[in-house]
């Protein structure tokens, strides 16, 4: 998916929210038959960030997003459209952009979700640059929110060290040529979607006290068959968008994969062949959080020094569904009108 429309799209400003309070590996070894050790060294995280039961998934949304128009200096009226990624909606429905939309005062956007697990921000980054490039909006404001805290059963110990909470936004709009997304690959395998799945709350199995009491509205994961994909998924569909960019792995600045294992990650970089010091890391503080993952990531690598304008900038997702997606960035925090040096 390369660009060929009338404008190009690229990210303005970036915004994270993580909610206060940590939880430690520790403090699981007092809930399940686990350790530090154990926990470390299979995944790599040391504590991760957890919401508090009166806040939901739209509440980190509007914190995040709120950063992201600040990073820009652009005022919620000024967005067309809010495109929210989550596995962990405020309810089935409205979807979650519109009650970001009502909390943010985004009167003039349009808004919708977009759900593909992990990679949904990968997802919703393709969609925001469709609509640039072709001219329908100019101001989109992208969001991956989760609070996987509470869809973790928390006497699962297979899965209930790995997740956390969390929020990261972006404001993409139109930027000078020669920078912005430069491309974007997704895909998607639907031959297994039970390796990672939350089975009941929809049409197939609606909320029911056999579903309650069978833990249907937990996560479950067949946990080392998406470890097998993952490492798979995540060098080719790298490859995949640096080959349509006509780039090769040394042309990386800054590497931001999907947070989920760090094993995951260490196993695709040496595949790559790409070193430690051009890849980001935060899965040690926050976990797997999701489609928030990337987001997060990519604020806290700006807010940090790590990305400079004109680097180029790798994002790799991968999650349930099975689905995946790669983005290629020429990093520009700068709007159309202005100069880029
Ligand atoms: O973003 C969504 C994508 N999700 C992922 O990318 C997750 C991918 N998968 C993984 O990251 C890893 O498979 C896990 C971290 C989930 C598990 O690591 P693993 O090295 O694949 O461990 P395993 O499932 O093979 O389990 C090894 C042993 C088992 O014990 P036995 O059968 O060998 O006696 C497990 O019961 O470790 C045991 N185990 C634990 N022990 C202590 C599993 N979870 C835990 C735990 N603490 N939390």
């Amino acid at each position: 998916m390369m660009g060929k429309g009338l404008y190009t799209a690229g990210i303005l400003g970036t915004g994270s929210y993580l909610p206060e309070t940590k939880f430690t590996n520790k403090d699981l070894e007092n809930m399940v038959d686990t350790s530090d050790e154990w926990i470390t060294s299979r995944t790599g995280i040391k504590e991760r960030r957890i919401t508090d039961s009166k806040t939901a998934c739209s509440d980190l949304a509007a914190k995040a997003a709120i950063n992201a128009l600040n990073d820009c200096n652009m005022s919620a009226s000024q967005l067309d459209l809010i495109i929210v990624s989550t596995v962990t909606p405020d309810m089935m429905f409205p979807s979650t952009a519109c009650l970001v939309q009502q909390k943010i005062g985004a009167t003039r956007a349009a808004a919708f979700d977009i759900e593909a697990a992990c990679s949904g921000f990968m997802y919703s980054i393709s969609v925001a640059k469709q609509f640039i490039e072709g001219g329908v909006y100019e101001n989109i404001l992208v969001i991956g929110s989760e609070t996987l805290s509470k869809i973790t059963d928390w006497s699962d110990r297979k899965t209930c060290v790995l997740f956390g909470d969390g929020a990261g936004a972006a404001v993409v709009s139109r930027v000078q040529q020669g920078y912005g997304i430069m491309s974007v690959k997704l895909g998607a395998d639907g031959s297994g979607a039970d390796l990672l799945r939350m089975e009941a709350g929809g049409s197939k199995n609606p909320a029911s006290i056999m579903t309650v009491k069978n833990r249907m509205h937990y996560i479950k994961m067949e946990g080392k068959q998406v470890f097998k994909f993952a490492v798979k998924t995540m060098e080719r569909a790298a490859r995949d968008v640096l080959s349509q960019c006509e780039m090769d792995v040394d042309d990386v600045d800054i590497f931001i994969p999907h947070q989920a294992n760090m094993r995951i990650i260490d196993l695709a970089a040496r595949k790559m062949n790409i070193n430690k010091e051009r890849i980001f890391t935060n899965i040690q503080k926050y976990g797997n959080i999701s489609s928030a993952s990337i987001p997060v990531s990519l604020d806290q690598a700006c807010k940090l020094g790590r990305i400079k304008n004109g680097d180029n900038v790798l994002l790799v997702a991968f999650g349930g569904g099975l689905t995946w997606g790669s983005c290629l960035i020429k990093w520009s925090k700068h709007d159309i009108g202005e100069e880029i040096i």
